[in-house]
């Protein structure tokens, strides 16, 4: 019989050894991911919030920036350009800088309901909105991390990780050092790294006395408060389990957005998990740690029409959920699947990988579910919800 631990160790040993090796050979320099979006004046217009006409009338005065002009002759703007335009035109398209960021967990214990695909492709929406967003990937799988091109090789000596500042012992105490840049000018990431794994289990060993869990389930949101003034949204992508950093994260969330397959067994494992978001509210204000979500949305994921029984599937969905389940299902589609493979979301390229009707429907289609979670997260926000922002963009663009 051979002896497992030290065979383990001594696998371990080696590859320490060998790690510089393998790091040359795993972690090559590649080009890093770069987002060359261009906008064509009615699509720039449309993310703006005003008509090209103002627009363009706007730059004949001066008050932005001359339009770059493509070799066709046409005006088109970088994403760069949009925020420029908006912070010419004094439109604050998220929340006023007195109000904190809403912090939305896509929470399901179910693994491969869509969470990670879903963050990736909600963060890039809102950033095309012209929202500040703050991605924390809470999964040791880091499947997020990945399709933002996180450079994994720069967190293997680091000491500034999400697993550091959520260690038991806290050798980190400034969440803001977690916090990296991404291809996205408005999109800020604190990816996974290796070892957030671990954590779990240090968490849970030597957790002693009502005070001191508390504190451990509380570490994320006190993290979090850190920064919550400094972005729009927080998006978190939490591990599919209810663990230490599952706790962490429902504690963190101020909102909740499930996404459910409309399959049999999913929708069974969905409402063994809502009994498990209320046992674990309960047990949280148990430990006096109050938890009431502002808002809680279920969403149809990865869902197909012509797939069987999805459709009497969904409407029994849209009766248990009520208003909590938005209007329109995420469908599935070979353009999400493709790009996610290439580690990218469809919002981060102009050129479908399937055809164009499948790229624009599928595009088309999560465009109509993210303004329905806009929607939603601006309602969190009083001085947008009082002022009306559809309004307000309506008035500005009158204005111009
Ligand atoms: N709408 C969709 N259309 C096509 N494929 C999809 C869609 N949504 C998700 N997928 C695919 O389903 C798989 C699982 O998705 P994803 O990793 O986002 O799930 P998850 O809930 O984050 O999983 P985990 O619980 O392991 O973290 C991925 O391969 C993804 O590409
Ligand atoms: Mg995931």
């Amino acid at each position: 019989m051979i002896d497992t631990i030290s065979n383990l160790r001594a696998m371990v040993d080696n590859g320490e050894a060998l790690s510089s090796q393998l790091k040359k050979v795993a972690f090559r320099p590649r080009a890093r991911k770069k987002l060359e979006l261009t906008f064509g004046p009615g699509r720039a217009a449309d993310l703006i919030g005003r008509t090209p006409e103002a627009i363009a009338k706007a730059e004949a005065k001066g008050r932005l920036p001359q339009p770059k002009i493509g070799s066709n002759g046409r005006r088109y703007y970088t994403l760069e350009d949009l925020t420029l335009i908006r912070q010419a035109l004094g439109i604050i398209p998220g929340k006023q800088s007195h109000e904190p960021a809403v912090v939305l967990a896509v929470q399901n214990f179910k693994g491969g309901v869509g969470k990670s695909t879903i963050t990736k492709h909600l963060a890039d929406y809102l950033s095309l909105q012209g929202l500040r967003v703050l991605v924390v990937d809470c999964d040791p799988q880091a499947s997020t991390s990945s399709l933002f091109d996180v450079d994994q090789e720069a967190l293997w000596a680091s000491e500034e990780t999400l697993a550091h500042f959520l260690a038991p012992t806290a050798p980190l105490n400034d969440f803001r050092l977690t916090i990296q840049d991404t291809a996205w000018p408005t999109t800020k990431i604190v990816p996974s790294s290796l070892g957030l794994g671990e954590i779990e289990w240090h968490m849970v060993a030597g957790a002693e006395g009502r005070q001191e869990i508390m504190r451990r389930f509380g570490l994320l949101r006190s993290g979090i408060s850190q920064v919550r003034r400094e972005f729009d949204v927080i998006l978190l992508d939490p591990p599919p389990a209810m663990g230490f950093l599952g706790m962490n994260v429902m504690a963190a969330a101020t909102g909740l957005v499930i996404p459910v397959p409309a399959r049999q067994l999913d929708f069974l494992s969905t409402i063994h998990f809502m009994t498990n978001i209320a046992d674990t509210l309960e047990s949280l204000q148990g430990y006096d740690m109050g938890v009431n979500y502002d808002f809680i949305r279920v969403v149809a994921s990865n869902y197909s029409r012509s797939a069987d029984g999805e459709t009497g599937m969904l409407r029994i969905l849209q009766q248990m959920c009520g208003t909590n389940m938005l209007t329109n299902p995420i469908l599935a589609s070979e353009e999400i699947k493709n790009s996610v493979q290439e580690f990218r979301s469809v919002y981060e390229s102009d050129k479908p990988i399937s055809s164009h009707k499948t790229f624009t429907r599928c595009r088309d289609n999560l465009d109509l579910v993210f303004a329905e979670i806009l929607h939603v997260i601006r309602q969190q926000w009083p001085s947008t919800s009082l002022t009306g922002f559809d309004d307000r963009h309506l008035l500005d663009g009158e204005a111009a």
